[in-house]
């Protein structure tokens, strides 16, 4: 026998205000991953940072790039063409990376939490001193499925991230990070909006239905923090 409906719920469903809606089921080779391979990208995620940049227009011809969680590189291949020759980008990541034979990119090994060590490498890489004109991360940790738990550690991979911004990023310029958004979110705001003027969120259509991360893109670093 079907279980009947309370009264108050059927009307719910029926007005679309009761129910949420479900999100589309797990699909791992999607309609990105299938582009991904057609044009040669080494990552579905690239669609995420051709779609922040056709919203934001972040990376321009001769930049000074960071991308930060840069393994497999598919942010790489995109962004080298458009700095171009006369641009540097530089790839960081935990894992063990593949050296580019470009002078201008470069690749490094190394924890974010440890990004203090990578400022020799920097400075030999960029001229003593000089810093990006924009930083972008991909970086998530690793999931356990309990949300309260990983979103937390992303709160804190992106704290980390703001305060490499603050050290490699130059004043006026812009950072890019993935967040798995939710309540603890507050705790990496109060960071960002006291290194720069202006904070977006923006959530690309590649992004899987189900996965609570939005991008967040922070505009206009201060010469000083707040
Ligand atoms: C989603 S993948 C990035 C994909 C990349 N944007 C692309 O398009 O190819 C995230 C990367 O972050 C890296 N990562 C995670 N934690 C890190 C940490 N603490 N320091 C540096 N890299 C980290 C992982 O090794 C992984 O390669």
């Amino acid at each position: 026998m079907k279980p009947r409906l309370k009264k108050n719920n059927y009307t719910a469903q029926k007005k679309g205000t009761g129910k949420k809606k479900k999100p589309a089921p797990y699909q791992m080779h999607d309609e990105y991953f299938k582009r991904a391979k057609k044009e040669w990208y080494r990552a579905r995620s690239v669609y995420k940072l051709i779609e922040i940049q056709e919203k934001y227009e972040l990376i321009e011809p001769h930049m000074h790039v960071c991308d930060i969680g840069a393994a497999p590189w598919s942010w790489m291949q995109y962004t080298k063409r458009i700095i171009g020759e006369d641009g540097k980008l530089l790839g960081i990541d935990i894992k063990k990376i593949d050296k580019y034979s470009q002078p201008n990119i470069q690749t490094i090994e190394c924890d974010i939490f440890n990004y203090t060590d990578v400022r020799g490498e920097v400075d030999d890489f960029l001229g003593s001193d000089k810093n990006f004109d924009l930083v972008v991360s991909d970086i998530a940790p690793n999931t356990t499925w309990r949300k309260d738990i990983d979103q937390y550690a992303s709160v804190e991979l992106n704290i980390e991230i703001v305060k490499f911004a603050s050290e490699f990023l130059k004043p006026g310029w812009n950072l890019v990070m993935k967040v798995f958004k939710w309540e603890d979110f507050s705790d990496l705001s109060f960071w960002i909006k006291k290194h720069f003027k202006n904070m977006y969120e923006f959530k690309p259509k590649a992004v899987r239905d189900r996965s609570f991360e939005v991008y967040i893109i922070a505009k206009n670093k201060f010469d000083e923090w707040k």
